[in-house]
């Protein structure tokens, strides 16, 4: 664990056991590690001209140096950084700038270790020692940045655990340790409680597994739950927020290639970004009402498991005939965003889910999908995800759509009647969009190509914590 602490004013006065970190202005492929001949450490990196730094290659350069420090082993580091002049910087602001750098050095400390044996050895990054003048908010602003990237990467250690690791049961069990301590409250729907709820689509898809399927609601009445009149007349309503919870997809009976397979103990990043969520919502005591949705279940092989061709009843009534079984995630959610709006009436609601592989044909791995029919909405979110750095962009959730999941023996589909794979990150998106509140704005967002992290994300392999900074940032500004 890297500890990330404020330290002195300037960088010639922190400890001499601090390597300085100074940045100048060449190319950003540049450094030196130069030391000093009373023994203190420099290390000079280029970070390109002042003026070229824009909000994302400050976000990149922060990484970079806390790569860097990994990769020299340097043990103890001394940073200077806000908005240096910066132009792109200066627009945005000294507090966007305190948590930018807080939210990132803890993204880029980050290191998934459950599964190695030799923890020792290599020597790790035991400190950061923030230097700089910093006023009350600035610091205050600094504070919500580190309780924010940390609870991204409790996303992360959640979705890099695997599957066997975190079935449902276990999975309830992580969000409730997640949020202990805080005054969030996480409840649990067993299976027979999700049968007695009639979420016959969530049921069909964890039907094949040993451990059964979990609801799992976590609820924040930071602006204090409506009581039964406010409820009426539709005041304090809360954010919903609902995540896929798919703790190991095989596929199902349309089981995976080997190769697609391995990496799906990742497919409950939404539900685990929703927990992460929840942690710094609460652990900010943000005066917001939110509800967070996880529809658990691990989609498996056995005599039990779905079969293509039946269908289920939704807990909305409406009938779905599965075509393919590995079209799970959507399945779930339909059945958590109409538990979602009849138990909660929420004032808007946003899911995120790792959905379809065909997002990432669509759009690479630097972007999630949003979908939405509220363009306020759309806005609101491509904006924020500038912002924070979890980036979303739009594609279209248009009624053209829905013609191609009308099915022969059942309302819908869960994949196109004709098995074409065109445009299947919209198709995902438009199943949910049978099963969204009529009034309610509500948007989806296909994080399977944020999912794992790339290289030049500046991050750890594994799972990316996405899009946690961007929901905490939604619920701040228009929960
Ligand atoms: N969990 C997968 C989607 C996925 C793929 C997430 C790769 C992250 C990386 C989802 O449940 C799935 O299998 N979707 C199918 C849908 C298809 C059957 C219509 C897919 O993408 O192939
Ligand atoms: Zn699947
Ligand atoms: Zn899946």
């Amino acid at each position: 664990m890297t500890k990330i602490t404020l330290g002195p004013k300037s960088l010639a006065e922190s400890p001499k056991k601090y390597c300085r970190i100074i940045l100048t202005e060449d190319k950003p492929s540049w450094h030196r590690l130069v030391e000093n001949a009373d023994g203190t450490l420099e290390y000079k990196m280029g970070a390109g001209k002042r003026k070229d730094i824009t909000t994302r290659t400050y976000r990149t350069m922060i990484r970079a140096i806390v790569q860097a420090a990994k990769a020299h082993q340097l043990e103890h580091i001394a940073i200077h950084i806000g908005v240096m002049g910066c132009p792109q910087l200066e627009a945005m602001g000294n507090n966007w700038a305190m948590r930018t750098l807080a939210e990132n050095l803890q993204l880029a400390a980050y290191e998934f270790t459950k599964y190695k044996t030799k923890k020792v050895g290599k020597m790790t990054l035991k400190e950061v020692l923030v230097c700089g003048k910093m006023n009350p908010a600035e610091k205050q602003s600094f504070s919500t940045g580190l309780i924010v990237g940390e609870a991204a990467n409790i996303t992360r250690d959640i979705a890099n655990t695997s599957g066997e690791d975190m079935t449902p049961s276990k999975l309830t069990i992580a969000a409730k340790t997640a949020l202990t301590g805080t005054k969030a409250v996480v409840k649990i729907l067993s299976s027979s409680e999700i049968k007695k709820a009639k979420m016959g689509l969530l049921e069909a898809v964890g039907k094949g597994a040993t451990d059964k399927p979990k609801f799992i609601i976590i609820e924040w009445w930071g602006a204090g739950k409506p009581t039964a009149g406010e409820k009426k007349a539709g005041k304090k309503k809360p954010v919903a927020l609902i995540g896929k919870g798919i703790t190991y997809d095989s596929g199902g009976l349309n089981v995976k290639p080997s190769g697609a397979m391995h990496e799906m103990h990742m497919d409950m990043s939404g539900g685990a970004a929703m927990i992460g969520t929840m942690r710094a919502i609460a652990k900010l005591g943000l005066k917001k009402n939110v509800v967070a949705f996880i529809p658990a279940a691990e989609n498996s092989i056995s005599a039990e498991s779905m079969r293509a061709g039946d269908i289920a009843t939704a807990m909305s009534g409406l009938t779905v005939e599965i075509l393919h079984t590995d079209a799970e995630g959507r399945m779930v959610l339909a059945d958590a965003m109409t538990y979602a709006e009849k138990h909660y009436t929420p004032k808007v609601m946003l899911d995120a889910a790792t959905l379809t592989g065909a997002s990432l044909v669509a759009l690479g791995q630097h972007t999630s999908a949003v979908m939405t029919k509220d363009k306020q909405l759309q806005d609101r979110l491509v904006d924020l995800g500038e912002d924070s750095g979890d980036l979303v962009w739009p594609l279209p959730l248009w009624d053209e759509y829905k013609a191609s999941l009308r099915s022969t023996r059942a309302d819908i589909s869960n994949i196109a009647t004709n098995f074409s794979r065109f445009g299947g990150c919209i198709e995902g998106g438009t199943f949910l969009s049978f099963f969204a509140p009529k009034k309610t704005p509500w948007a989806h967002i296909d994080i399977a190509p944020r999912m794992e992290s790339i290289p030049s994300d500046k991050l750890a392999k594994g799972a990316a914590g996405e899009p946690v900074r961007l929901l905490v940032k939604f619920v701040e500004q228009y929960g």
